[in-house]
């Protein structure tokens, strides 16, 4: 076994029916649908049906599954406790959701799903509130979770294109193969732990700079780089520290992720009036230019194209989330994907359970070591 095993690169660790990322192809494809197509015309209750289908029984149609999700974001909102406010404003976001979330009653059924994706959205809204120091807002249970989202964090009904943008976001990210969250979810539901175990082991996984993280650090690095005409030179330098540019490379994509075109595209559509700021996309262009020559110079032997991570920063900051709140919208969105997962690993009904190598001292040369 070498170092690259260590990260299980290569290994298939589960069939599924779930999600396909074709790395060589930069194509997903999310039980059937391109990603493509997906992205531009479907609600995220749409994309939590196709996920869903066959792993709950009497599974409700979208529509249905829409108004579930809605009765789920009011039950959800019902949990926060009076002091909450005042403990979990002090926390990063991800980790006030996170503990929000270890609250929920586990169990392997419809109700307790359609809560869990259905809370990331609730309290993710909540939390960005109480770090400005106003009340959370109770869900609108006559709207779709995108628009009640941004309607719960800015307390004003969002335009048509600000929920068009966020259910491409969230459709965009909803599933995505075997990625290290997703594995976790897993793992944890492969012990028969419940799917609330199994989210808050992907939630706690995807919270890491080099999965989920990464569009937070996306902004601070165009904030510090502040003019097209200083990215080579700031990107260089980071590279030449040892830094990851954040928003570039990925384990199984080898050409551009389909997920950064997708939400690109929806930067585009919103547009000027949906909040999109032209100079913000000039500089993030020109960065990601620099960025992708720097690391074709730097880095021959890899192909590092750009990521899911960079065209999410500019889309949740054009949205007006927060960037210390861009790993919560994106549990908000994959948590559908963590569900499934948790429930396709519960009805294979067989533990994970791998080996390791061991490299570490025979018991002789570690009592010799002690006698020293
Ligand atoms: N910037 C600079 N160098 C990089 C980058 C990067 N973004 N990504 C990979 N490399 C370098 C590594 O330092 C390493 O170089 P070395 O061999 O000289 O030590 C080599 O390329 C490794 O490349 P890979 O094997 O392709 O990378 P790996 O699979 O280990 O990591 C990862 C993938 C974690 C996404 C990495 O590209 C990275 O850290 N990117 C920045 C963080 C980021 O954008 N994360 C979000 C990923 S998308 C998601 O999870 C939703």
């Amino acid at each position: 076994m070498n170092d690259d095993e260590d990260g299980l690169e290569g290994v298939v660790a589960a069939r599924t029916v779930l999600s396909e990322v074709d790395g060589a192809a930069g194509r997903l494809v999310i039980r059937g649908h391109s990603l493509d197509d997906m992205a531009r015309h479907w609600r995220y209750e749409d994309a939590v049906a196709l996920l869903f289908q066959g792993f709950f029984d009497s599974l409700p149609d979208a529509a249905g599954l829409r108004v579930a999700l809605a009765r789920a974001r009011r039950e959800a909102f019902e949990r926060l406790q009076p002091n909450d406010d005042a403990v979990l404003r002090m926390l990063p976001p991800i980790e006030a959701v996170r503990a929000l979330l270890a609250r929920l009653p586990d169990g392997d059924d419809l109700a307790t799903a359609l809560r869990l994706v259905a809370a990331p959205a609730v309290y993710t809204a909540a939390v960005m509130r109480w770090r400005l120091g106003v009340q959370a807002l109770a869900p609108d249970e006559t709207l779709p979770q995108a628009a009640d989202m941004l309607r719960m964090l800015h307390s004003r009904a969002p335009a048509e294109a600000q929920v068009a943008a966020l259910d491409t976001y969230l459709v965009t990210v909803c599933d995505h193969g075997l990625n290290a969250s997703t594995f976790a979810a897993r793992v944890v539901a492969s012990t028969g732990a419940g799917l609330a175990s199994a989210v808050l082991a992907g939630i706690s996984a995807l919270k890491g700079p080099l999965h989920g993280g990464a569009p937070g650090p996306v902004l601070d690095a165009l904030d510090a780089i502040g003019t097209g005409a200083n990215a080579r030179a700031w990107l260089e330098n980071a590279v030449a520290n040892g830094e990851r540019l954040m928003g570039f490379g990925h384990r199984i994509y080898r050409v551009r992720d389909p997920r950064a075109d997708a939400l690109k595209g929806a930067l585009r559509r919103l547009g000027a009036e949906g909040g999109v700021n032209a100079a913000r996309i000039e500089l993030a262009e020109a960065a990601e230019q620099a960025a992708l020559a720097i690391l074709r110079e730097k880095k021959p032997g890899r192909a590092l194209e750009t990521n899911v991570e960079f065209y999410t920063a500019l889309l949740l900051e054009a949205l007006g989330f927060g960037r210390e709140s861009f790993t919560c919208v994106f549990a908000a969105g994959r948590v559908g994907g963590w569900v499934a997962h948790a429930r396709e690993q519960v009805k294979k009904g067989r533990l994970i359970r791998p080996q390791s190598v061991y490299v570490g001292p025979a018991p002789e040369e570690a009592g010799a070591a002690l006698a020293h």
